[in-house]
């Protein structure tokens, strides 16, 4: 079976389970891994958090430019406000563009003692990576999707109601599957992964059954 420099692509929606199965496949493999969603959010706190607006094209793509992990340290990215000023400048293909190199490079090099990478975002197996030995398009139903997100901000904030949480999510979908610039969408070879019924390690055992298989497939082609 190969082991050695694969790149796992994994897309879908929000709070569809994407980031936590990318970490244990990461974890599992033996692989590094990339929350390609926090360069986003990252872009688009760097705006707020210096009072400018998310929508403004010219400051948006300065920040994605200059943009580097470390500028997050201490950060509070996961708040609803930075995910959706994350989806409008993720609209944007200036700062698209200069984000690209960063995924592309991390994928082609994943830190020694490492076999290869998993990526998780909306358009990994598409734009980013389409040579991707792996593509999971990992989904779930709307409304499992929000109430999974609403779980998780509640115990930060009890006052976020469910209908708000949902409403964001639908518009936040929306943005994401209908931009121009690199749309959410499931590349045509990947495997279609619903977790809407699936408990996190149940979705699990779906996804090594998926990567196994294309990984056993790519070795015997060549
Ligand atoms: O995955 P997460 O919810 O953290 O992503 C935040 C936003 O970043 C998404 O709503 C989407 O607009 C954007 N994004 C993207 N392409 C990616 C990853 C995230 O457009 N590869």
């Amino acid at each position: 079976m190969k082991t050695e420099n694969i790149v796992i692509a994994v897309d879908g929606p929000a709070a569809s389970g994407k980031g936590t199965l990318s970490r244990r496949v990461a974890s599992f493999y033996g692989l590094a891994y990339l929350d390609t969603g926090s360069l986003y959010r990252g872009v688009g706190w760097i705006m707020l958090s210096r009072g400018l607006s998310p929508r403004d094209v010219e400051d948006a793509e300065a920040a994605a430019q200059a943009f580097t992990l470390d500028q997050l340290d201490g950060a509070d990215i996961r708040t609803p406000d930075v995910g959706r000023a994350a989806s409008v400048v993720a609209a944007m293909p200036e700062v698209r563009d200069a984000l690209l190199a960063f995924q592309r490079d991390f994928a082609a090099h994943p830190p020694s003692g490492l076999n290869g990478t998993v990526l998780d975002g909306r358009d990994i197996g598409t734009v980013v990576c389409p040579d991707a030995t792996v593509k999971l398009f990992i989904d779930a139903a709307v409304d499992v999707r929000a109430r999974r997100r609403w779980a998780e901000l509640t115990q930060r904030d009890s006052s976020i109601s469910f209908e708000q949480v949902l409403e964001d999510i639908k518009r936040r979908d929306q943005r994401d599957s209908s931009r121009e610039a690199a749309p959410m969408k499931a590349a045509q070879d990947a495997h279609l992964i619903d977790t809407s019924e699936l408990d996190i390690d149940a979705a699990f055992t779906v996804v090594r059954r998926a990567i196994d298989k294309t990984l056993m497939k790519s070795a015997m082609e060549g």
